[in-house]
Formats: C-alpha cells, sequence, structure tokens
C-alpha cells in the first residue's frame, strides 16, 4: 500500500486524483489533504477516503473544517504552516496540486523529506528554478511531472542516452482564442477565457492556456525537469490534444506520447509509477477522430511566448518576476479589473521594471516574488485606469 499525500486535493488535479484513489481502495491509503478556502469538499474527501489529517490554508474557514470533520477522529489545522505540516507527515508519494507560488513552502517540504513529489504545480518550478532542482538532488526526492506535456516527455524520453535526444516538442491546443483576432481578444471576458475547447481545469491555468502563457510556464518547465536549452524545446499547436508532447532523436525517430486529454492518465501514471493503474478514462479511437493537425504558433498575438522564453534566457530571478507578475495580472483580469490583453503588457512591464540578475537562494525568490507582485499590481491598476479614459481607438 502507497500512503500518500494531496496538496491542494480540492483543486481540478487534485480531484482527479481523489477519484482515482477511490477507484483504487486496496493500492493506497491518505495520510493527509489540503485545502485554501473550500472547508467542505476538503472534509468530504477527507471523510471518504480515511484521510489522518485535514489542513486549511484560510484560518477563516477554520471553525467550518472542524465542525464538519467533529466526531471523525481526523486531526485538522489551518494557515500556511498547516500545509507544510500536510507535506511532513509520512507519506511517500505527495502530489503538489496547489495552484501558484503558494505552493513552494509545502512542496519544498515534501522534497526535502526524499520521497516522490508529482508535480503538477509548475509555478513552484518556474519561481524557484535551479534551486528547487538543486534541493531535489541534495534530498534524493523523486520529481515525477504531471503536467500532460512533461508526463509525455517523460514517458518518451530515453534517460540513459540524452546524447541521443535533438529536441522535445510541446504540444499546444491554441486555447479559446487561438483563431480569435487580437481586436476579439481586446475584449474577451473572464467567461470566455476560462472556457477551454479541450481540458477542464482551474481558472488560472485556463486564463493562461488563453494568452499561452502556459505554454510560456511549460518551456520553462521543461528546461528544468529534462535539462534542455530553451532552443531545442520547441512548441507547436496542435487543436485537438491527442498528442500530449514528443521527443525527437538524431536518427530522425520521434517518439509521441498520444491519449484522450483527461489528466487522470498523467496523474495515474505518477500515482502508479513505476507500475500502471487502470483509468476509466476514455480511450482513443483516432479512426473515429480522423484527423490530427499541426499549425506553428503565432507570437504576435500571443507574444506570452517570447516575454517567457526571454525570462528563461536572461535568467536569475527574471522567471521568479514572470510568474508572480503573471499570477498578480490573471487575478486582476479574473476580477474584471484589467482586459484580457493587459495581462501579458503588465507581465512584460513589470519584468522591464525589476533587475532581477541573480537568484542565490530562497529568499531572493521571496523577495522577488513580493516585489513583482507589488509591481504588477500597480501596472494592472495605472493600465485599467488608463485605458478606461483613453479614447477608444487608442484602447
Ligand atoms: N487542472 C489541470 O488540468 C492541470 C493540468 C496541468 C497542470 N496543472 C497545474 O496544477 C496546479 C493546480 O491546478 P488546478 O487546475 O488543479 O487548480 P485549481 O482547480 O484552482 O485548484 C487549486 C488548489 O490549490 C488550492 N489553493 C489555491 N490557492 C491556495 C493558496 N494560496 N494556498 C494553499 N492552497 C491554495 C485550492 O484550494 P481551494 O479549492 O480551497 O481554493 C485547490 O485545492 C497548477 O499549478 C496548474 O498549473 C493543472
Amino acid at each position: 500500500m502507497r500512503r500518500v499525500t494531496i496538496l491542494g486535493s480540492t483543486g481540478s488535479v487534485g480531484q482527479s486524483t481523489v477519484d482515482l484513489l477511490l477507484r483504487n481502495p486496496d493500492a493506497f491509503v491518505v495520510e493527509a489533504l489540503t485545502a485554501n478556502r473550500n472547508p467542505a469538499r476538503l472534509a468530504e474527501q477527507a471523510r471518504s477516503l480515511g484521510a489522518r489529517f485535514a489542513a486549511i490554508g484560510d484560518p477563516a474557514c477554520y471553525a467550518a473544517l472542524k465542525e464538519a470533520l467533529a466526531g471523525t477522529g481526523i486531526e485538522t489545522a489551518s494557515g500556511p504552516a498547516s500545509l507544510v505540516e500536510a507535506a511532513l507527515r509520512p507519506a511517500e508519494w505527495v502530489m503538489a496540486g496547489i495552484v501558484g507560488a503558494a505552493g513552494l513552502a509545502p512542496t519544498l517540504a515534501a522534497i526535502r523529506r526524499g520521497v516522490i513529489v508529482a508535480l503538477a504545480n509548475k509555478e513552484v518550478l518556474v519561481c524557484a528554478g535551479s534551486l528547487f532542482m538543486q534541493e531535489v538532488a541534495r534530498s534524493g526526492a523523486t520529481l515525477l511531472p504531471v503536467d500532460s506535456e512533461h508526463n509525455a516527455i517523460w514517458q518518451c524520453f530515453d534517460f540513459d542516452r540524452v546524447e541521443g535526444i535533438e529536441k522535445v516538442t510541446l504540444t499546444c491546443s491554441g486555447g479559446p482564442f487561438r483563431e480569435r483576432s487580437v481586436e476579439e481578444m481586446r475584449r474577451a471576458t473572464p467567461q470566455q477565457a476560462v472556457a477551454h475547447p479541450n481540458w477542464s481545469m482551474g481558472a488560472k491555468i485556463s486564463v493562461d492556456s488563453a494568452t499561452l502563457m502556459n505554454k510560456g510556464l511549460e518551456v520553462i518547465e521543461a528546461y528544468h525537469l529534462f535539462q534542455m536549452p530553451s532552443e531545442r524545446i520547441d512548441i507547436v499547436v496542435h487543436p485537438q490534444s491527442i498528442i500530449h508532447s514528443m521527443v525527437s532523436y538524431r536518427d530522425g525517430s520521434v517518439l509521441a506520447h498520444l491519449g484522450s486529454p483527461d489528466m487522470r492518465t498523467p496523474i495515474a501514471y505518477a500515482l502508479a509509477w513505476p507500475g500502471r493503474i487502470a483509468t476509466p478514462t476514455k480511450r482513443l479511437d483516432l479512426a473515429a477522430i480522423g484527423r490530427l493537425t499541426f499549425e506553428p504558433p503565432d507570437e504576435r498575438r500571443f507574444p506570452a511566448l517570447r516575454v517567457a522564453r526571454q525570462a528563461l534566457l536572461h535568467g536569475g530571478g527574471s522567471p521568479t518576476v514572470l510568474n508572480a507578475a503573471n499570477e498578480t495580472a490573471v487575478h486582476a483580469f479574473l476580477e474584471g479589473r484589467i482586459g484580457f490583453l493587459d495581462i501579458v503588457e503588465a507581465v512584460e512591464r513589470t519584468l522591464a521594471a525589476i533587475p532581477a540578475d541573480n537568484l542565490e537562494s530562497l529568499e531572493d525568490v521571496y523577495n522577488y516574488d513580493r516585489t513583482a507582485r507589488e509591481v504588477a499590481a500597480r501596472l494592472s491598476g495605472h493600465n485599467a485606469a488608463a485605458r478606461a479614459h483613453a479614447p477608444v481607438g487608442l484602447r
């Protein structure tokens, strides 16, 4: 029996992980679950999985969690420290499924125990980069990629003969605005931006998929996970999301991973690794699908790709700034304070405003993260105010 913990169990990745655990009660036992502001779902999951510990990030939700779990014997706690406590409890497999840099401290706590960490929370790798990878190496932890593209590459990547690998190619659905003009995107609402054509995901990653910042973050993620330079990480738009990514070898072979777009497949691979468990995901019927198409990404309409690659090439704390500014701007967009196109503009201007040449410690990460959030919040506000007063043609 593998003892597991899910950080972010109430989210989209978290719920898919819970679904697989409920289908395989003989293979897994649950140590701890965490959420931020959803005590009802957290309590329901903890009861049905028989978890030992449930932690909620927001202290204002603690009373509700405690009441919902009264008499069950399940321990409860709240506040950011409780998320770290959850990660420190004795599970040998931990899902990092929190969204954003908020997941950094608990994910690092799990890494430092030297256990298996299934990584969905790409922002922690983007913001802490090589420092995060050094912690993985130092602790002897095993990092398993859950992001569907990186999970696909992992399954096709010959780690013992990397000299034979020419490049990796991340596939990209193109998001809900793949065929939209710049003018149409300028007017895009949060509701339109979160309506992803193929995947059902949390709000933040859905907006990232609409700006294509998600693919930019994934380039940085691939750079660290597979130690590939940016120029050997390609992106191809593949609207059907059937091929999840590819690895090209020097003899001309290209290995691809295919499957229906359902996160339970990559999560199941990480959960059972090195074995495989059955999942109920829709089986692939290529004849029924009929046609798979591919096109190059359009960096003019989706500048996030260029901005993210530049941050990676600049190095130091630039990816940390990129991530924090993006989280702040996406939040402002979801709250209706800025427009869709303002997101990447705010990120680019934050990067230009903060010289971030060195990243030497986790303290640097937290400092860059905090400064970038302040600058991006200010810029997001200015953008919105300036645009509201500008003549329509200039908006
Ligand atoms: N969804 C996907 O298909 C998918 C695919 C690939 C990669 N990923 C990555 O996986 C991560 C999770 O994505 P998601 O779509 O599952 O997100 P989500 O649905 O928004 O869920 C996020 C989870 O994190 C918790 N959380 C949010 N803010 C927090 C904070 N400040 N402190 C502690 N916990 C917090 C949420 O708790 P509450 O529910 O209580 O708010 C929830 O459990 C992201 O990094 C995303 O990029 C997701």
